[in-house]
């Protein structure tokens, strides 16, 4: 098969890499039948501007953050979707030109490269912490946003003791306490050291001491449970002063050396005493969810053997700005390790074969046993682009699975419960562009039902740039 020929994204790609704008809010067409009883909003936030003039973001992961608002209730929708207006978004839209770096393009005026000085986009996700919906990436501050209006509020400060200045934009909730832990990896001449603040459900924070990382590499996401975290240095090292000197973005300044392996640390949170395993080299973007096993730690991900899709030359996130498909890299596969006391390396093995990213549990079993992985799912030579959904049960290794079609991308789908239900009863919901009709929408599955395909159809008439994370707020 010759896949650039008949790779459907090929020609079609563009309504996921295209600037959008913001949406007033207004009620949506519905097809099929959304549950009366779903009540709530289900936010997305991903990038939403790609080019200004003929400057162009070098990966479709790189835009200044949208974030969009999807309210479900007796039976309707509504939809809005606004920028994040953050001081980069405000300076640039007056300029008319992009004028900082972000983490995968370089500034076209050189000075501004100098030092590594990355504004935020607040593109990677929204998230309800303790009450606060919030926006953000990989770089400070958060910004607040106002959950009925998307207005901009200030910055939401999390505490770290780096300012938030590495703050990462994966949190973890902890469904036996109601604590959510950030963490932030900071880098300086004596290397990577690695912060958790935790937001207790009364307002307290405790910070954990600092853990110092035996190696500077990219971190994206990390797991926990209630008395540890679990953090992957996979080996995407950094080079700093091929960026802090303005020479390469971020990104292009990460080599990846596969014969390195991985690390995994676990760490007492009570104490930051860090124990370390050695693991077979994977790629990992995220954890699905860990717990406690008696003394040891079961951790659920998705690895690729290598990083071909993201780093590397041609590779398919960068190409397909340009318009072709470039190198998809190895699949996404779901794996798990198992973390016990004393041992050295980790047990890890693979949970289900195929192609799969976005992998999350039911939020009420954050730091606890799972059963269930939601996950998004494609064909393996379609690297990290997604056509459909699926729940893998990892204790019997069965694939409940629905493919929209390969003229079809599906993105992260967000768990939600049925009020009063048992643990993955609910539905999951995945915003998904049609690139026949160039058009975005929001289809909603019954979570224990997958393969029977959407229940409901949510018609958006408009493309809508790739959204990478969000959430159910339930009403
Ligand atoms: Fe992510």
């Amino acid at each position: 098969m010759n896949i650039e020929q008949s790779h459907p994204l090929l020609t079609d790609y563009a309504g996921l890499r295209h600037n959008t704008s913001d949406r007033a809010d207004a009620a949506v067409i519905v097809s099929g039948t959304l549950p009366a009883e779903l009540n709530g909003v289900l936010y997305r936030n991903g990038p939403g501007l790609f080019r200004r003039g003929a400057q162009v973001k070098h990966s479709l992961l790189d835009g200044d953050g949208v974030v969009q608002r999807l309210e479900l209730a007796n039976g309707q929708a509504r939809y809005a979707r606004r920028f994040v207006r953050t001081p980069k978004f405000i300076a640039e839209q007056a300029a008319g030109c992009f004028m900082h770096p972000t983490w995968t393009t370089r500034a076209s005026a050189w000075r501004r490269n100098w030092g590594g000085n990355i504004p935020s986009q607040a593109g990677v996700t929204v998230e309800m912490a303790n009450g606060v919906l919030s926006a953000s990436d990989e770089v400070a501050p958060r910004f607040e946003i106002d959950p009925v209006s998307l207005e901009t509020r200030a910055p939401f400060g999390v505490g770290l003791p780096d300012r938030d200045d590495g703050l990462k934009a994966h949190t973890r909730h902890l469904a036996a306490s109601g604590d959510c832990l950030f963490v932030s990896t900071r880098m300086g001449r004596g290397g990577m050291q690695i912060d958790f603040m935790r937001h207790r459900r009364d307002g307290t924070r405790v910070a954990t001491p600092t853990v110092p990382a035996p190696r500077m590499v990219y971190v994206h996401d990390f797991a926990a449970t209630e008395r540890y975290a679990i953090v992957a240095l996979h080996p995407a090292f950094m080079r700093p002063l091929r960026f802090l000197t303005g020479f390469t973005s971020l990104t292009d300044s990460l080599a990846w050396r596969p014969q390195a392996g991985n690390l995994v640390l676990l760490i007492d949170l009570a104490t930051g005493q860090a124990t370390r395993y050695r693991a077979p080299t994977a790629w990992i973007w995220h954890f699905a969810n860990a717990w406690e096993e008696g003394d040891a730690v079961v951790v659920d991900f998705v690895g690729y053997d290598d990083a071909g899709h993201f780093l590397g030359p041609d590779a398919q996130l960068t190409a397909v700005m340009q318009g072709h498909i470039g190198v998809p890299g190895a699949p996404g596969v779901l794996r798990r390790q198992v973390l016990k006391p004393g041992a050295d390396h980790v047990e890890e093995t693979v949970i289900a074969r195929g192609n799969v990213e976005f992998p999350s549990v039911d939020g009420a079993l954050g730091g606890k046993r799972h059963r269930r992985v939601y996950v998004n799912s494609s064909a393996p030579w379609a690297g990290a682009l997604h056509s459909g959904v699926a729940a893998i049960d990892v204790e019997r290794a069965t694939t409940d699975a629905f493919d929209f079609g390969a003229h079809m991308h599906a993105g992260e789908p967000v768990f939600v419960p049925r009020q009063g239900g048992a643990p993955d009863q609910g539905w999951l919901v995945t915003e998904t562009l049609d690139t026949r009709r160039n058009a975005s929408g929001f289809v909603l599955l019954d979570a224990e039902h997958v393969a029977d395909g959407p229940v409901a159809h949510v018609d958006l008439g408009e493309p809508v740039p790739l959204s990478f994370h969000g959430c159910w707020v339930a009403r």
